[in-house]
């Protein structure tokens, strides 16, 4: 039977390369659409004009499909989603904010609409949008996240019980065992960040992508819980944050802190001090910082082999 995330994108694997800020340009996703997966532009942090630049180089460097995450807080939407319909991107995921605000229209310009979420009750309100396919986000997750702190393990089967639309996995998964786990739990495919924001294509920092490296268990944490979750490197900027959040600080405190270009300065730029790190708890497990074509290569090969151990694998009932 033909696996559903791959007929809906047309692509080999099941294996979407989320869209992430300061990390996925046109290298990125060109690599993985290339290798089977499908590539996504992070616009989050793309100058309108910028996005129209890297969706013309993923143009030039693959002919297989690729797509664009829009977060829907994006200050400059309009321009963004007009210069996707122009440049006919074919796919976009849209995440943080309410699947209504850009689905229909999308659609109807024939762009198949995927939409990330952190709770199943939001997946309901995918399928009252009417998106082609949903991301469920787990509290792995490196980068924005729901503030119910679900893991994936909980989050995927409770997703599956509200809705039956194509379902990817996010949050956790930076191997081929993790990504047969996420599909036993009921998606049909996954979606990978920090595994592909530490690879050779990313166009991270190469400083923070050598501290990701030699991260350890419990060396990310949740923060900024009252004006956006996310999931940081406990490095200083993570200490000032966590500390005023102790103190009970509010949004406006934060906010003010977090200022602009924070992430920009920690991921792209490398002040690995002041900047604000995003990377998931699966880091702990990314010793290496490897081409693409490798880690599509394992991810299928763990995937296959953990298949069969499991299939092999008696146990007396
Ligand atoms: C560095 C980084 C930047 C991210 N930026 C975005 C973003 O711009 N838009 C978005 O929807 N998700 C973003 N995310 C979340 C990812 O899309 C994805 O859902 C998540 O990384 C999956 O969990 P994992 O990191 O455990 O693979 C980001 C994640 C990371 C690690």
């Amino acid at each position: 039977m033909e696996n559903r995330i791959c007929k809906l994108f047309g692509i080999k694997y099941p294996i979407i390369q989320a869209g992430m800020v300061w990390c996925s340009g046109w290298r990125l996703a060109s690599a993985v659409s290339n290798n089977g997966g499908l590539g996504l532009l992070g616009a989050g942090s793309m100058h309108p004009e910028t996005l129209r630049e890297h969706i013309q180089k993923t143009k030039l460097a693959t002919n297989q499909p690729f797509g664009v995450n829009v977060p829907l807080f994006y200050p400059e939407l309009e321009a963004i989603i007009n210069i996707i319909a122009e440049e006919k991107v074919p796919i976009v995921f849209t995440s943080a904010g309410s699947p209504k605000k850009l689905t229909a229209w999308l659609q109807e310009r024939g762009i198949i609409v995927a939409h990330v979420i952190a709770s199943s009750a939001f997946a309901l309100k995918c399928e009252e949008a009417g998106v082609d396919a949903i991301v469920a986000e787990g509290f792995e997750a490196g980068g924005h996240n729901g503030k119910e702190e679900t893991t994936t393990m909980t989050l995927i089967p409770a997703v599956r019980r509200v809705t039956s639309l194509p379902l990817m996995a996010a949050g956790g998964v930076g191997t081929g065992e993790a990504m047969l786990a996420a599909m036993v739990l009921g998606a049909d495919g996954v979606q990978i960040g920090s595994r592909f924001a530490i690879s050779e294509e990313s166009s991270a920092h190469p400083d923070f992508k050598k501290l990701v490296t030699g991260l350890a268990e419990g060396d990310t944490k949740l923060a900024l819980k009252k004006i956006g979750p996310v999931r940081l490197i406990k490095n200083e900027f993570f200490q000032t944050v966590n500390k005023l959040e102790l103190e009970g600080a509010d949004g406006s405190v934060l906010r003010e802190l977090l200022g602009k270009g924070r992430a920009k300065k920690g991921m792209f730029e490398g002040d690995l001090a002041e900047g604000e790190l995003e990377i998931g708890q699966v880091a702990s497990i990314i010793n290496e910082v490897l081409p693409v074509e490798t880690i599509m290569k394992n991810l299928i090969a763990e995937y296959h082999a953990a298949k069969m151990r499991v299939n092999t694998d008696e146990f007396e009932c």
